[in-house]
């Protein structure tokens, strides 16, 4: 996705953040232009996150979250970036302008999803017509409430139902096809796709309607009959349910990943809120990011048999590079013949939970399936579950899991734990047993210890301040103090755009090496008071010159007591000087 930078900062400009945070965490006004609370994403007593109205943006002094609208959309609404900018554009009333060939395209969706609402809701009404429909919801327990919440409805018999109601003109033609909701005949025409089938509307995480799924109400082939991938709609993106799961609870301490339809409607029918499904495919990374967005345990649930035990494998081979140390998966396999709608209506809410409590833990599937795979009774079988598990471990993006498991690995493998670590740090002749740094010389510049006290002052303050930089008179002298280069920068830009707060400046630099130098300097306690700022910042700068002439001065000296220097760097010595009384004058 890309999204032009101007509007960007269109949306910033626009949105406040006072009013957005708000909206989901009461600010209480205190002191000057700063609101606190207490902190959404820690547990604490005090009011340590502050949000400053100019600034544009918030930090918490307890646990250091920190950032402008877009990131509190990412931390707290768990979005995605492109997910934060719309959602942001939808409240500020701002259509969010997509570059590249794909614009025309995208300007037809909201009309697209208009048309799949309006046919959820005509499925709705079909199905409190239909006592066939209703008598089949009612056989497999599934509540009006819960029919209601799911929106689920009912497609009529006959050939050309929603192409009646919803496609009198060729436009409209054009976008129930383009909605999948039709099929084009060889022979010329149309006609509708579900037909006689129960509805499950697909939400997308937001509650917007992308597909369907239909079942046959009696024997028949296929059984679920679903929505071709469209605009609106990819297969391996969309988890069935996951809307309703993150309306009944913000925050979820666990998903269940099912793999029907039935399986999260009728678990939600028992008070379990937490399902998803994955819509007949198998799981890819695209649901794995989206679900450790919202939960930090994952059970995936499998049938207990060969095919269930395949189907699981795969799904820890998509998981191993996504690992992280505060991640909990496991994996539950039910009993034969069962899947989670006829377990959860058989045995109920408290023995299906103590199930999922128990259920396998990552480590210990993994090892269990490579154990079968080889024979551990002898030394080369070992050998080769030792070199298999590796292979996997190897793929862990960092933390402390891959030890864990590597000592795991080593009591089972029966191999010295020291040489399987040896292994894991270097995993080949091809790569280098120590890795020189990168040159990066900017890296250096930007090392925050390193900063002078007042180049941390400075820099601090016009990140905070950005009107600061209109006291700096043109052009900014010459100076080697670690940090110069990117106050220059700093002072470049808000030149060019004076309008620019900090929640801009931080979106300026997001994704960069810059970013996290930035930020840090956002959240600096430089404890002055606003009436003192501007005098304190051009004592800073003032400081910043002596300092850079201080350090030309004694680098000419140290050259001076090594050897001689030249008549040119005499005289450049001398003009040091002049310069260092000159600016000490004007500091004092
Ligand atoms: P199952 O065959 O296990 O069905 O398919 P189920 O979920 O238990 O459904 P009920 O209980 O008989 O109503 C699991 C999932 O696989 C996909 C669907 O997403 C279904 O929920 N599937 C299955 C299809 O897409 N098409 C099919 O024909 C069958
Ligand atoms: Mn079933």
């Amino acid at each position: 996705m890309n999204i032009p930078r101007e509007f960007i900062e269109l949306l910033l400009a626009k949105i406040d953040i006072v009013d957005l945070i708000n909206a989901q965490v009461p600010l209480r006004k205190k002191s000057g232009s700063n609101y606190f609370a207490r902190c959404p994403f820690h547990n604490e007593k005090s009011a340590s996150f502050s949000v400053s109205q100019p600034k544009q943006f918030y930090y918490c002094f307890g646990c250091g979250a920190h950032g402008n609208a877009i990131d509190f959309m990412i931390q707290h609404e768990r979005l995605s970036f492109p997910e934060a900018i719309e959602t942001l554009a939808r409240q500020a009333g701002m259509e969010v302008p997509h570059a590249g060939p794909a614009a025309k395209k995208e300007d037809s969706l909201p009309a697209l999803f208009e048309l799949m609402l309006q046919v959820t809701q005509d499925y709705y009404d079909q199905m409190r017509r239909s006592q066939r429909a209703i008598r089949y919801l009612k056989s497999r327990g599934i509540s009006g409430k819960i029919a209601k919440l799911f929106s689920l409805g009912y497609a009529p018999p006959g050939w050309s139902h929603v192409l009646d109601q919803f496609g009198k003109s060729e436009a409209e033609k054009k976008r129930l096809l383009d909605a999948g909701l039709i099929i084009k005949k060889e022979e010329g025409g149309f006609y509708d796709r579900f037909r006689d089938r129960v509805m499950f509307p697909i939400h997308d995480y937001r509650g917007r309607i992308i597909g369907f799924g239909g079942r046959i109400l009696d024997q028949g082939e296929p059984k679920y009959l679903n929505s071709p991938e469209t605009a609106l709609f990819q297969k391996g993106h969309e988890l069935y349910g996951l809307y309703q799961a993150l309306k009944s609870s913000h925050k979820l301490d666990r998903i269940l990943v099912v793999e029907g339809y039935m399986d999260v409607v009728a678990l939600f029918q028992h008070d379990i809120t937490y399902a998803v499904a994955t819509l007949g495919t198998a799981t890819t990374s695209h649901h794995l990011h989206r679900l450790m967005r919202y939960t930090s345990e994952i059970v995936f649930c499998f049938d207990g048999d060969e095919a269930g035990r395949t189907a699981a494998w795969r799904a820890l081979q998509v998981l191993f590079p996504l690992l992280q140390d505060n991640l909990q998966i496991r994996f539950l396999f039910l009993p034969d013949g069962e899947d989670p709608d006829s377990l959860v209506r058989k045995e109920g809410k408290p023995a299906f939970e103590k199930r999922l409590v128990s259920a396998a833990s990552l480590s210990a599937f993994f090892f269990q399936t490579l154990g079968r795979q080889c024979d551990l009774a002898t030394m080369e079988g070992r050998a080769r579950f030792a070199a298999s598990a590796l292979g996997f471990i190897k793929q862990i993006p960092g933390g402390i899991l891959p030890e864990i498991l590597v000592e795991e690995l080593a009591k089972r493998a029966r191999i010295d734990v020291n040489e399987l670590k040896l292994q894991i740090k270097n995993p080949g002749a091809a790569v280098p047993q120590s890795m020189p740094n990168p040159p990066q010389e900017t890296q250096t510049d930007l090392a925050r210890p390193k900063l002078k006290p007042p180049m941390q002052t400075a820099l601090a303050l016009m990140v905070q301040n950005p009107s600061l930089a209109a006291l700096l008179t043109d052009p900014l002298p010459d100076n080697r103090l670690p940090g110069y280069t990117f106050l220059r920068r700093l002072t470049e830009l808000l030149r060019q755009r004076p309008g620019m707060n900090t929640a801009s400046l931080i979106e300026f630099w997001r994704g960069q090496k810059e970013e996290s130098f930035v930020a840090s300097l956002a959240c600096w306690e430089h404890m002055i008071p606003e009436t003192g700022l501007a005098s304190e910042f051009l004592w800073a700068m003032r400081q910043i010159t002596l300092l850079g002439i201080d350090e030309e001065i004694n680098r000419l000296l140290a050259k001076a007591s090594q050897d001689s220097l030249s008549d040119e760097e005499k005289q450049e010595l001398s003009g040091w000087i002049v310069k260092k009384k000159v600016a000490a004058a004007e500091t004092r």
